[in-house]
């Protein structure tokens, strides 16, 4: 595994390379550091060489970091934020990036063959948004093939307390490590998610020996605990309440199936108007919860929201994900053999 890093800041013992020192401490692999402040790359002049041909015309220290763009599985770009955006000079380095745009632009080529994982870290004294230089480096991501993005690591008040002592940053640099060292990675189900994958596959394993009615109690119950996560009064509001009393109806033969669907439909409904995108995959876990009556994917997809939850709320700590995992698995493996149970007239409604 080969990680390319990118460091966007001038102080060699600032907040920028600590975080990376702690990157390293356990990231497998081999591993680049690319210092956009001491390693004399120069910016693109835009003498359009690479309109035509790969590479660049000029020939620094940016062309082994074009071979090493090729080869590596993971990049990962650190940066101090300068008046609300990446540091001049890592832009500088980056306009270098220029050669990827024009393949597909102008030379009907393909940038990068090998498909990456990535992430940003930034740190800064704590004035303006963020947004601007995680857009902007996420587009530089984009542009060299990376597809699967760490949600952004940040340290955002360093003028008061060092990064390395931030706790939320060092969780999540502790997460991108993972990440990258391939013990976690998004799942390929229909929502993107940062995930323990070992335990997911349990879950699905699990899942395809267990009937829609236990499915339905599960997921049920995941919806509720994520719903008091995410801070969301279930019982005092409507959509959601009656939600859940119509699945409960339908696994105890009196609602129908229509019913449920019908039901699962309002909660998407409220998903959609919720903008709080916390909340909104809480009751997307809902949503799905509740069309568990209708077809029993509905609940795989429903434990996925949940993670994608907590994944939202803590910052994608692993930590954190793992635990929801484990206990989404103790709980479905509790309810195996729930069904012989189960009433004949909920036996009948199966039908
Ligand atoms: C020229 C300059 C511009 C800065 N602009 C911002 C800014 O817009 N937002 C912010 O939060 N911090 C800003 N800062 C503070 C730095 O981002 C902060 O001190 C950061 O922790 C330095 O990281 P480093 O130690 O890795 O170099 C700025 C600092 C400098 C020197």
């Amino acid at each position: 595994m080969k990680t390319l890093i990118f460091n966007g800041s001038p102080r060699k013992n600032g907040d920028s390379v600590s975080l990376i020192n702690e990157v390293l401490k356990d990231l497998k692999g081999e591993k680049k550091i690319v210092n956009s402040y001491f390693d004399n790359i120069s910016p693109c002049i835009d003498c359009r060489f690479c309109w035509k041909k790969r590479g660049c015309s000029i020939k620094d220290g940016m062309q082994e970091v074009y071979d090493y763009v090729e080869e590596c599985d993971n990049i990962l770009i650190v940066s101090p934020i300068y008046f609300v955006e990446l540091t001049g000079t890592l832009l500088n380095v980056a306009s270098r990036f220029q050669t990827y745009f024009c393949a597909g632009r102008f030379r009907n080529e393909k940038a990068v063959e090998k498909p990456k994982k990535g992430a940003v870290i930034l740190v800064g004294g704590g004035h303006g948004n963020v947004e601007i230089p995680y857009g902007t480096a996420k587009t530089l991501l984009h542009h060299i093939n990376t597809r699967d993005i760490h949600p952004l690591v940040l340290s955002h008040d360093t003028n008061n307390i060092h990064a390395v002592d931030d706790k939320k940053c060092m969780e999540g640099v502790k997460s991108v490590v993972n990440f990258f060292n391939g013990e976690w990675w998004e799942i390929k189900s229909k929502i993107k998610i940062i995930d323990n994958i070992e335990i997911r596959n349990q879950i699905e394993n699990l899942y395809e020996t267990t009937n829609n009615f236990n499915l339905a109690k599960w997921s049920l119950k995941i919806a509720v605990r994520i719903l008091e996560k995410a801070g969301i009064d279930y019982c005092s509001i409507t959509e959601i309440s009656q939600g859940i009393s119509i699945n409960e109806c339908w696994q105890s033969g009196t609602g129908s199936i229509r019913d449920v669907r019908d039901a699962a439909f309002k909660v998407h409904k409220l998903a959609r108007e919720t903008e709080d995108i916390k909340q909104k995959a809480a009751l997307r876990t809902l949503g799905h919860a509740v069309a568990t009556g209708h077809m029993k994917e509905h609940s795989l997809v429903a434990s996925d929201y949940a993670i994608k939850t907590i994944e939202l709320l803590y910052s994608g700590n692993i930590d954190k994900i793992t635990e929801e995992r484990k206990w989404q698995l103790s709980e479905l493996e509790g309810m195996q053999g729930i069904w012989e149970e189960q009433t004949e007239k909920s036996k009948i409604y199966q039908r």
